[in-house]
């Protein structure tokens, strides 16, 4: 399986800021934004990964992470010239693909729990689509997915008004060799965008989409507004100090998977 970043899109939410500046390049506490996606994807033992980025960022973000060899692992970069959606990834990642599984995670989503690591491994054989489900209070601003007690997906909505469950589906998503072809057969939606709910869509039709309900010792923020940037940033911060342990440190995990 090799990963994918979504470091590209407009951050209009966090402007003034995001105008000069890369919304994933900006700090959480003492790392920049990209480290923590980057660092659950290491986590999972991928050690290819594409960076994809809009046309006037990719300069900044291969001043910061260069090839990887520094990390033990492999980082190409492709460019997104319009934020087109999310399942545009997979048609610009196709080529980096290979006709090899993928891991897409969004450049501004932050996982952090015990047992994340090892939980992500388990599923690096995916056969369709996987995606997670994580409870929170108001799902109605992300992608919502409806499931049975056997964890058979009923639906899956992208912003519902009227959520079918409290379970928002988190920026991690899982796909077989098939993906890059599904997002090419995606028309965009009422907001112009390749949707990733329709490429999970496309393999709920075919019976191919799989959730598995992140723990609730499990962490997870986006990152993309001023509040949720600010409250992470003192999250990270606060169990930094506490533990001693460092959160995101993306050469310590190069270091503990024995890569450097
Ligand atoms: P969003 O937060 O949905 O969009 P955005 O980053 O452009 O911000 P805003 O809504 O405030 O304008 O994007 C989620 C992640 O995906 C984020 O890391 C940016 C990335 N992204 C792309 O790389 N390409 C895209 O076409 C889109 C829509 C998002």
């Amino acid at each position: 399986m090799k990963g994918i970043i979504l470091a590209g899109g407009t951050g209009t939410r966090l402007h003034p800021i995001t105008r000069a500046v890369s919304k994933q390049l900006l700090p959480i506490y003492d790392k920049p934004m990209i480290f923590y996606p980057l660092s659950t994807l290491m986590l999972s033992g991928l050690r290819e990964i594409l960076l994809i980025t809009t046309p006037h960022d990719q300069d900044a973000f291969f001043r910061l992470l260069g090839d990887g060899s520094q990390l033990g692992v492999k980082i190409s970069y492709v460019v997104q010239d319009q934020p087109n959606g999310l399942a545009e990834a997979l048609i610009l990642g196709e080529k980096f693909l290979d006709g090899e599984k993928c891991a897409l995670i969004l450049g501004d989503n932050l996982f952090y729990g015990p047992g994340l690591g090892t939980h992500l491994q388990e599923n690096t054989g995916v056969e369709g689509a996987l995606i997670f489900a994580y409870q929170v209070s108001d799902p109605s601003a992300y992608g919502v997915v409806d499931f049975d007690e056997q964890g058979n997906v009923l639906s899956i909505e992208e912003k519902p008004k009227e959520p079918k469950s409290n379970y928002a589906v988190p920026g991690i998503y899982f796909y077989d060799e098939r993906a890059s072809d599904f997002a090419r057969h995606l028309v965009p939606s009422a907001r112009g965008e390749l949707e990733i709910t329709a490429l999970n869509n496309a393999y709920l039709e075919r019976n191919e989409l799989r959730v598995e309900v992140l723990s609730r010792a499990t962490t997870w923020l986006d990152t993309g507004t001023h509040e949720s940037l600010y409250e992470a940033g003192g999250l990270i911060r606060t169990l930094q100090h506490r533990t001693g342990m460092r959160i995101g440190d993306v050469e310590q995990i190069a270091r503990d998977q024995g890569w450097i």
